[in-house]
């Protein structure tokens, strides 16, 4: 049977391995020695020096076309920003194109390791991945309309990739497998929801009907991709733990 990574093998991080060194290490710890000159409060005043300087995340670009920025004039009267919704689509635009990204690595994950029961199928992952492409190009489109620029980088689209790089990492790790690669998509799947539920409320607040109504597609996809992965991961757990009811488990 192939090893999998729950299996019991050589991992020594913990203290059980090592008695005696751990004895001198709790001994150290209850003694105060610190492990290295200095304190926490040390780097936090370098990083306050940083953030006096106050260059932030940058800022959203200045439409070329200002066409987009009059269509939302009213609002701006009433002293909303459009700026906000342009930072929160290219956010959402970027997190789409890198969800096709995931969903094409997962798919070589796929193709390697296989499936279980319960788990995806290869048609279920693609569909997934187009829906992201879809999302992607819908965002695109509305950016467009208002004006914007979709190849620009927003200061929300840079927060959110960075917030959540260690996503790609998990899918292109040469070392993980499907199941694991799960564990990371469902924490992009869960961001995602979260992300489209705000979007939508902002496209709402500043009358963007038709975009509201496509969001809500978006957002019903969404719903569903997240259903899917929990679904996958919960049925690849519980069958690897031997604790899983199969008749509640649908075919592979
Ligand atoms: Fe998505
Ligand atoms: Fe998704």
């Amino acid at each position: 049977m192939k090893k999998t990574t729950s299996d019991v093998g050589l991992n020594r991080t913990g203290i059980q391995t090592s008695p005696i060194e751990s004895k001198e290490a709790i001994q150290g710890a209850l003694e105060g020695l610190p492990s290295s000159p200095g304190s926490e409060l040390g780097i936090a005043e370098v990083r306050t020096e940083y953030a006096r300087e106050g260059y932030g995340l940058g800022t959203v670009p200045v439409p070329a076309t200002l066409k987009g920025m009059f269509t939302t004039a009213k609002e701006m009267l009433k002293g909303n920003k459009p700026t906000v919704f342009i930072d929160k689509l290219g956010e959402r635009l970027g997190f789409e194109r890198t969800g096709v990204r995931l969903y094409e690595a997962a798919l070589s994950k796929f193709d390697l390791h296989g499936t279980w029961p319960g788990g995806p199928s290869r048609e279920q992952l693609e569909k997934i991945m187009r829906d992201e492409l879809s999302h992607f190009v819908l965002l695109r489109e509305a950016m467009e309309k208002l004006g914007a620029d979709p190849t620009a980088l927003t200061p929300s689209a840079d927060l959110a990739a960075v917030a959540s790089k260690g996503i790609p990492a998990v899918l292109t790790d040469p070392r993980t497998n499907l199941v694991q690669c799960l564990e990371a998509l469902m924490v992009a799947e869960l961001t995602d929801n979260a992300g489209w539920e705000l979007l939508i409320e902002l496209a709402q607040g500043l009358g963007q009907t038709e975009l509201v109504d496509q969001f809500e597609q978006a957002l019903g996809a969404e719903a569903e991709h997240l259903l899917l992965v929990r679904r996958w991961l919960i049925a690849a757990v519980t069958g690897e733990a031997g604790v899983r009811e199969e008749a509640g488990v649908p075919a592979p």
